[in-house]
């Protein structure tokens, strides 16, 4: 049986509303798990529940998470119980994923970091040349403020896949690039699934999908509205308000009619 990570029932309680309730969705070896969703409605607190990124407060996160043979009540779960699974099992590419770049660290010396973290590899141009560059010695020397938007998402890929993880969560990684540069990710990113890695895709935009997602999950207001294949999304066959939304809108912008 190929591996997988599961997560069950995630809630996560804000200051005054629950702000993501009951959340399960699997990644598996091989697979794209795409999370769509209008903005605010829990995408990126869900994939940083994952990484045991959300505050471990009492009565703040419940829910269960299950990967690479650990079981984790996340009510109870501590750091600790978290470290085996970020780097080495679990990359992360975040949302604005320059951000995610020490800006005092060369390139070869964040993804040294990270390949430090786990038992591939430790030479940083091999991550970097994964991630899409071809000649990773032109970048190894460069600080994050020397690097094009498009190179500075790479690098920032390359430290999330450099702990040897196997699987990646994707969070907007294509937003704010220009469309060849955006191009190039999506290819990387399903050469990635096409050697076996598992990946939680976060995205705005439905039309990477086909291509690249085996199943859709629409989420609005902290919920999974609806599950659809990629196959139903082309076919325009979305029932929840949220995914008929998106999809209307996403057509109108591709038509150029907004007037
Ligand atoms: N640390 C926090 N404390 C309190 N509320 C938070 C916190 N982080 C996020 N939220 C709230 O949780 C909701 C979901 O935020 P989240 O960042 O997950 O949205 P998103 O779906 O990723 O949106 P976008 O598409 O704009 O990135 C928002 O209402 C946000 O204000
Ligand atoms: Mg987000």
């Amino acid at each position: 049986m190929s591996e997988t990570l599961s997560l069950t029932g995630l809630a996560i309680r804000g200051p005054n509303r629950l702000l993501v309730e009951n959340v399960s969705l699997s990644l598996a070896a091989g697979r794209v798990t795409a999370l769509v969703g209008p903005s605010g409605s829990g995408k990126t607190l869900t994939a940083r529940a994952l990484l045991g990124l959300v505050g471990f407060k009492p009565g703040v996160i419940s829910g269960t998470l299950e990967a690479g043979g650990a079981h984790l009540a996340l009510t109870h779960a501590t750091p600790q119980d978290y470290r085996p699974l970020r780097g080495k099992l679990l990359g992360y590419l975040p949302q604005g994923a320059r951000a995610s770049l020490d800006p005092l660290w060369t390139v070869e010396r964040s993804v040294g970091a990270s390949a430090a973290l786990g038992s591939g590899p430790n030479d940083p141009s091999h991550w970097l040349r994964l991630s899409g560059f071809d000649d990773p010695e032109q970048v190894l020397r460069h600080f994050p403020h020397e690097l094009s938007g498009g190179m500075a998402q790479r690098a920032a890929l390359a430290c999330a896949l450099a702990g040897g993880s196997r699987f990646l969560i994707a969070d907007e990684p294509t937003t704010g690039l220009d469309p060849t540069v955006q191009e190039g990710i999506l290819r990387h990113l399903t050469r990635l699934k096409a050697r076996g890695l598992g990946v939680l895709l976060i995205t705005h935009d439905l039309r990477l999908l086909p291509e690249l997602a085996d199943e859709v999950l629409v989420m609005a207001a902290g919920r999974i509205e609806e599950r659809v294949t990629p196959e139903a999304l082309v076919a325009g066959a979305l029932r929840s308000e949220a995914g008929v939304r998106l999809l209307e809108a996403t057509r109108t912008i591709a038509s150029g009619r907004l007037g």
